[in-house]
């Protein structure tokens, strides 16, 4: 048997191989993790898993380590484009199907899943990124579209282990309980202070006379400007406090105490 490059157990390769055999060399060499391995045998078991799964870009693309995600030939994907793209602080190139989204690369080709998939159809925020400074929902931007563009995850806002502002001001703040909405109200919110620094409008916005002129934001602007990124935990209030302190950064009380 070839090397063992997996999470799995010698239990689960064997079951792999009785379930899957012609797959079974392919998917140790590309280093199946557990995650896609207990999904794979749950479509298995429900009697759902379509041959085209175990396709190269499904199977393989899926590693959470960013480093030991292997290349992909072109003729693996229907539709195979290379797009170049600068995430965070790297370079790196993708080949994917010409129609993959933003996010699906960022979590599927590059490991990169602090990027949330809420909804996928551009209503909850979830996967907000950064692109060319420009906060965009990565479910409905085709990665096509971002060649040569900087991305900026929120893998990528803390620098040499310094949390960004933001991310201080969150967890000062409490601005989240289940956390599954921060990276993108975080990457929504560090976009939304540079547009209120250049001056750029808002539906609340009471004086156009600023426009080009940095805005300073009251809460009702920050919900207003925030609307995009919904939190089913409901933490707005303490997301707005701690967006307010980062901008202002003054101090903000906060809203809540430790208990005892
Ligand atoms: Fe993109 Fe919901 S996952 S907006
Ligand atoms: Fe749970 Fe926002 S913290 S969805």
């Amino acid at each position: 048997m070839n090397k063992n490059k997996t999470q799995l157990t010698e239990a689960e390769i064997k079951l792999f191989g009785d379930l899957m055999p012609e797959e079974l060399d392919e998917a140790i060499h590309s280093g199946l993790n557990r995650r896609h391995f207990m999904k794979l045998m749950s479509l298995a078991a429900a009697g759902l898993l379509a041959s085209h799964l175990l396709a190269a870009e499904q199977l393989f693309a899926r590693s959470a380590d960013f480093e030991d995600i292997p290349e992909l030939h072109p003729e693996a994907i229907e539709n195979a484009i290379s797009v170049n793209l600068k995430v965070n602080t790297s370079a790196r190139k993708v080949v994917i199907d010409s129609r993959t989204s933003l996010l699906d690369t960022l979590r599927e080709r590059l490991g990169l899943t602090g990027s949330k998939k809420g909804c996928d159809h551009g209503q909850c925020g979830a996967c907000t990124v950064i692109v060319d400074g420009q906060r965009v929902l990565s479910c409905l931007t085709l990665a096509a579209t971002c060649e040569g563009k900087s991305v900026i995850t929120i893998e990528g806002m803390a620098k040499n282990n310094e949390l960004n502002p933001m991310q201080t001001a969150f967890l000062k703040h409490d601005g989240f309980q289940c956390g599954f909405c921060t990276p993108g109200q975080i990457c929504s919110a560090v976009a939304l202070m540079k547009e209120a620094k250049e001056g750029q409008l808002s539906y609340l916005t009471q004086d156009l006379g600023q426009n080009a002129q940095p805005v300073m934001l009251s809460d009702d602007e920050i919900a207003e400007r925030m609307s995009g990124n919904i939190c089913r935990c409901g933490a707005y209030p303490n997301i707005v406090a701690a967006i307010r302190e980062a901008q202002t950064g003054k101090d903000v009380q906060q809203t809540w105490l430790f208990a005892g």
